[in-house]
């Protein structure tokens, strides 16, 4: 039997002759994990790879929220999820999810184009709303973004996980209670040949769709800019959560045997020197890490692909003990972490921990300026670029 969809009316979902609303109901009452805190209520907007690897697993895990509703212009993606994960009400009109007064904030996991009007569009509404990473595909709209978000009143997120990577919180904490003055920061984010191996072996099968909505023009036709904006968005976001604001970057740039290399001097605010290293893809295992010089101490992180659901391996040096400490065993589930900090933030008026629109914004403004240098050979400050990617 066909899944019901845009379900808004209550006898279209949790009929009793509707397969789908059976086996989400006996999901519901007797698999699902208990949770005593007050519960937000989640709609996922697109039900494409990020969405089935890593948001429905983590709405429906998180402490304080619920899977409510999902959301594809693709129906057989959203009949086999809705089952899956047991949401409550499936949609394939986005308008209608949020037309939707019980659905409390979005998760937009659509492709990167879609994400500033999907992100505008829930605003208006009146929803809060996790947004994937990048932000957005140009300085002009993420901007706009930032004034919608001012005028709503309500909370935007960025999806940069890495933020709750246990390891890489350990270091932030190290700098900003420890450290003392930066020295130095190097940050590098190499993806591997062997990526799929890797997470085809620990992912859930990616369950596709040929009637899933795509962009235009297909982003994977342009490597460099897809690689900048899918990884170097990344790189940028933990160099500016561990060191800060960056101000200016000189960028180089080669493509040899279809992988590309960027080489990024960058200069931060607070005066330290970086190196970031963008390549895509290695002749080897995942290679992510950084290092960092300060006046009390070091750090030294190895990133693991992010499907591995692994803390990061920081060795923090003290340079008064003359020992290394390590943070070890901590849940890495880096997006159910991320959507407990947000439904924190929305329920109970926590600060957003996340990377927030401005943080965004200086992602999308890193990855023009390194774009720009890498072509005009040039330092460029992130004050002053415009355009898209
Ligand atoms: N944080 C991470 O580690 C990480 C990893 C992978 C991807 N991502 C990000 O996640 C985002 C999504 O990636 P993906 O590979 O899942 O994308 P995708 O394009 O394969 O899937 C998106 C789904 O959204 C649906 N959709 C789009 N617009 C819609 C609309 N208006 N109404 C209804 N349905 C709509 C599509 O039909 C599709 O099924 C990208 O921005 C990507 O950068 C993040």
């Amino acid at each position: 039997m066909k899944a019901r969809v845009d379900c808004c009316k209550a006898e279209s979902y949790f009929l009793p002759h509707d397969t789908f609303g059976i086996v989400r109901r006996e999901l519901r009452e007797f698999d699902m994990i208990a949770k005593p805190e007050r519960q937000l209520r989640i709609g996922v907007l697109g039900c494409g790879p990020i969405a089935q690897a890593g948001h429905f697993e983590s709405v429906t895990k998180a402490r304080n929220t619920q899977l409510h509703a999902i959301c594809d212009v693709a129906e057989d993606l959203l009949e086999r999820f809705a089952v899956t994960h047991a949401a409550a009400r499936t949609f394939s009109n986005y308008e209608n999810m949020l037309a939707d007064p019980d659905v409390e904030a979005v998760i937009i996991a659509t492709a990167d184009a879609f994400h500033v009007p999907a992100t505008l569009a829930a605003l208006e509404a009146g929803k809060h709303v996790l947004c994937e990473k990048p932000l957005g595909v140009s300085l002009e709209e993420v901007c706009e973004l930032k004034s919608a978000v001012q005028k709503s009143g309500r909370l935007l997120q960025v999806g940069h996980m890495k933020r709750f990577d246990p390891g890489i919180e350990s270091a932030k904490r190290f700098i900003d209670e420890e450290l003392g003055e930066m020295l130095a920061f190097k940050g590098w984010y190499c993806d591997s040949t062997h990526r799929y191996a890797m997470t085809d072996a620990v992912q859930p099968l990616m369950v596709k769709s040929q009637a899933a909505r795509k962009p235009d023009k297909d982003p994977k036709q342009d490597l460099k800019r897809y690689y900048m904006l899918a990884h170097g968005c990344h790189l940028i976001d933990t160099a500016r959560f561990l060191c800060g604001d960056i101000e200016e970057v000189q960028a180089r740039h080669s493509e040899r045997f279809g992988a590309h290399c960027w080489f990024v001097d960058v200069t931060f605010a607070n005066g330290a020197l970086g190196h970031l290293d963008l390549t895509v893809a290695v002749r080897m295992d995942w290679h992510e890490g950084f290092q960092l010089y300060g006046q009390s101490g070091s750090v030294l992180a190895k990133t693991f692909n992010p499907w591995l659901f692994r803390s990061s391996e920081v060795d923090i040096f003290r340079e008064s003990t003359g020992e290394s400490s390590r943070v070890l065993g901590a849940d890495a589930h880096f997006y159910r972490r991320q959507l407990e900090s947000f439904g924190d933030a929305v329920l109970n008026g926590t600060p957003i921990e996340g990377a927030t629109v401005d943080d965004g914004i200086a992602s999308v403004r890193g990855m023009l300026a390194i774009a720009e240098s890498a072509q005009t050979g040039r330092t460029v400050k992130l004050a002053d670029v415009s355009g898209a990617l």
